[in-house]
C-alpha cells in the first residue's frame, strides 16, 4: 500500500504522526507490531500487547472535520465485517466504540495539529485482534475483548490494517450527512436508557435519536436535550452498554 509506514515498536502511532506530520504526506498511515505508550480518550492510557493492532492515518485539511470519530467508527465496522465469511454483528456505542457481542473491540482517538494554514488531523485506531482473556483481566478492562475471543477467528493483521485504512479514507472524504443513515443503523444506544457522565455529574435519560450534527438526542422528564461527544461518557444504566 502507498504511503504506509510499518514499524516494529512505537510509543504511540498517534504521537508518531504528530511529531512528523509536517514532513509526511496526506493519507500517510502508520502501524506497528507493538505500541508501548498508547493514548486513549479523556487522558486515559490504552493498554496493548502484540495482540492489539494500532494504526493512525494523517489527513491534511480534510473536507469536514466534525464527526470524524463517528465516521471512523463506521469505517472500522465495515472493515472488520470484511474479515469474516459470516461476520458477527458489529455495532457502535455512541459516539464511536466498536462493539462485538457486547464487548469493546476498538477505540478511536482523533487529534489535531495546526501548522500554518494546515489543519492536520490524526485518526488513531486500536483494534483488539488477538489478546487473550488474561490480558483483559490483568489490565482490568472487563468490557473489552479481542476479535479472537469473541469470534474464534483472528483476522490477519495486514489485511485488517489495509481494509481499515481504505474505509477510513473513504468515510473521511464523505460528508457526515451521507454516512448518517448507516451510522444510525449501527448504533446500539437508540431507544435505550443511558447514563450521561460528565464532570458536572450524571444524568439518566433515554437516547431517542442522533441529530444531523452527530449529537445524541436524549429525553428525560424535563424534555429533549442534545449531548455532544466532547467530554462525556454515555453508558447503559446498569453497566457499560
Ligand atoms: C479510546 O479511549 O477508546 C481510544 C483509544 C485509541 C487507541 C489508539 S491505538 C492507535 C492510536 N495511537 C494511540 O496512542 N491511540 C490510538
Amino acid at each position: 500500500m502507498e504511503n504506509t509506514i510499518i514499524l516494529d515498536e512505537v510509543d504511540s502511532t498517534n504521537s508518531y504522526l504528530k511529531r512528523r506530520c509536517a514532513e509526511l504526506p496526506d493519507g500517510c498511515a502508520v502501524t506497528a507490531r507493538i505500541q508501548t505508550a498508547g493514548r486513549g480518550r479523556r487522558g486515559h492510557s490504552w493498554a496493548a500487547n502484540e495482540g492489539m493492532l494500532p494504526l493512525s492515518v494523517l489527513f491534511k485539511n480534510p473536507p469536514e472535520r466534525e464527526n470524524l470519530t463517528a465516521r471512523t467508527g463506521l469505517a472500522v465496522c465495515e472493515a472488520i465485517g470484511e474479515m469474516y465469511e459470516n461476520p458477527p454483528e458489529i455495532v457502535l456505542k455512541w459516539p464511536n466504540d466498536v462493539i462485538v457481542n457486547s464487548h469493546k473491540v476498538c477505540g478511536i482517538l482523533c487529534e489535531s495539529v495546526f501548522i500554518g494554514d494546515c489543519t492536520n488531523i490524526i485518526v488513531g485506531i486500536g483494534v483488539n485482534v488477538g489478546q487473550d482473556e488474561e490480558f483483559f483481566r490483568a489490565t482490568e478492562l472487563p468490557h473489552a475483548a479481542s476479535l479472537l475471543m469473541l469470534t474464534g477467528i483472528q483476522p490477519e493483521r495486514e489485511k485488517l490494517f489495509s481494509a481499515i485504512v481504505e474505509h477510513v479514507k473513504n468515510r473521511v472524504a464523505m460528508p457526515f450527512s451521507e454516512c448518517y443513515g448507516e451510522y444510525k443503523a449501527r448504533l446500539l444506544n437508540l431507544n435505550k436508557k443511558v447514563k450521561i457522565i460528565s464532570t458536572s455529574g450524571e444524568r439518566i435519560a433515554v437516547a431517542v435519536d442522533v441529530a444531523p450534527n452527530g449529537f445524541l438526542v436524549c429525553r428525560d422528564e424535563n424534555g429533549e436535550f442534545e449531548v455532544s461527544s466532547g467530554e462525556v461518557s454515555v453508558r447503559g444504566i446498569d453497566g457499560y452498554l
